[in-house]
């Protein structure tokens, strides 16, 4: 049966980083046809409803109709060692986050977490991830299983790693290779599932391991890549005495053809010049993960820069270095990142990001991340009254940004009205 969703309605025409927030569409009474799993038309709820005289109405009030949030860089294995305390990255990860990982060789407890994490993602109105798995294989199933079971578009890899971890956390070259070939032929273009190669950085494989897995990606390149680059100095400095013949840390991917169009590297803020270059050349994707920057001390993403010189740029919570699975309080993150380095992000381009600009990250904006005909139904629905202040500010608004921009500072789940997937109410 056909459903026809009103409210307000934001989509996106162009983009808003580039072109500033006439890229944006609003209308303040609008609808959203969904038939099929798909967006089939978008306009005046009057004409739409006496079209589609069958289609099942929601009216959804004040409530603002948006594409559901992207998340285009997490690692649901974190989800249970999300805000822990008082570490940087390479302690950090030592101290929190392998040995948790560890507990992934269960296949019961995999299950049960990757259950958790998708409730948790649905209520904050984010509907794709690309994650992280671990080195387990029983972990990529245990995501895939879940995602496919809620119908959602959902991107995922087995993390490879065969050095500098503990013992119980390290495959091989040889096994990375073999693992993430069959998890491919297991799980990619089954429903809206999607396999992405995921070496976890450079210090954690060895140059063979990073030699396979580009063997493999050259085999498979359609298929996205997905690692970490330059998120923080004691990182850089160490790959550096791990990789002595690189240029630099990019080159440690670039060297074993671990970078293409399809690479999406985390991160990437202390880069180098021939870094950029290279990067923007290969029309890689970089994502920015601002509640983790600031949580694990890592430093301030250049969005304007990269922006500037082309780019592509994608948002993303990098859960558990990150300290919210809310994309409202990732876009807050951004917005205070690019403060801090005397750029004003406008809430267009922040809900972009958050959205088409995440999807085209993961080279989906094709599919999601916007309302148009022919678009995976995707939806979320904001509440931008959802508490008592952030009514009063929004009350005082005059246009939709001043309206929506109290909420994406201060919203959380409770601004999540409703979500819809592939068509489907899954919540509201
Ligand atoms: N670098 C390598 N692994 C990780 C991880 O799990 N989280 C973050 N934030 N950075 C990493
Ligand atoms: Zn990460």
């Amino acid at each position: 049966m056909a459903e026809l969703l009103v409210g307000q309605v934001l989509r996106f025409a162009g983009d808003p980083m580039v072109e500033g927030p006439g890229a944006a569409r609003h209308d303040a009474r609008g609808a959203v046809l969904v038939a099929g799993g798909r967006i089939a038309a978008v306009g005046d709820p009057a004409a739409l409803r006496a079209a589609h005289p069958r289609a099942r109405v929601t009216d959804y009030g004040d409530a603002l109709i948006s594409a559901g949030f992207v998340d285009a860089h997490v690692h649901y294995p974190q989800t249970a060692i999300i805000a822990s305390w008082g570490k940087r990255l390479i302690d950090w990860l030592n101290l929190y986050t392998f040995p948790e990982e560890m507990r992934f060789a269960d296949p019961a407890y995999a299950a049960a977490v990757a259950e958790r994490f998708f409730d948790l993602m649905l209520a904050q109105g984010t509907t794709t991830v690309c994650s992280y798995c671990t080195i387990h294989p029983e972990s990529v199933d245990a995501f895939f299983t879940a995602a496919q079971a809620r119908g959602l578009r959902a991107l995922a890899g087995k993390t490879c790693m065969d050095r500098n971890a503990p013992e119980g956390l390290r495959d091989t070259a040889q096994s990375a290779h073999d693992d993430s070939a069959r998890l491919l032929a297991k799980w990619h273009g089954v429903d809206r599932l999607s396999y992405v190669f995921t070496p976890r950085f450079s210090p954690t494989s060895s140059p063979e391991q990073l030699e396979a897995l580009g063997a493999l990606w050259a085999a498979h390149p359609d298929c996205l890549m997905q690692t970490h680059l330059s998120e923080q100095m004691d990182e850089i400095a160490w790959v550096r005495g791990l990789y002595p013949q690189a240029r630099d840390y990019l080159d440690t991917y670039e060297s074993f053809g671990l970078l293409g169009p399809n690479a999406v590297y985390g991160h990437a803020i202390h880069l180098e010049p021939r870094e950029r270059d290279r990067l923007r050349e290969a029309g890689a994707a970089l994502v920015h993960c601002p509640t983790s920057n600031s949580f694990i001390g890592s430093g301030l993403f250049d969005m304007a820069g990269l922006v500037a010189e082309g780019q592509r740029v994608g948002l993303a919570t990098d859960i558990g270095g990150g300290s919210s699975f809310s994309m409202l309080r990732t876009m807050a993150a951004a917005y205070e990142v690019a403060q801090l380095r005397g750029h004003a992000l406008h809430p267009a381009q922040l809900w972009w990001l958050a959205t088409q600009g995440a999807a085209r990250a993961l080279r989906l904006d094709d599919r999601i991340g916007n309302i148009a005909p022919g678009m995976e139904a995707d939806l979320v629905v904001v509440d931008l009254a959802s508490t008592p202040v952030i009514a009063q500010a929004a009350a005082r608004a005059g246009d939709l940004w001043q309206a929506l921009f109290p909420t994406i500072m201060m919203g959380d789940d409770r601004a999540i009205r409703a979500v819809w997937a592939g068509g489907r109410r899954l919540a509201g």
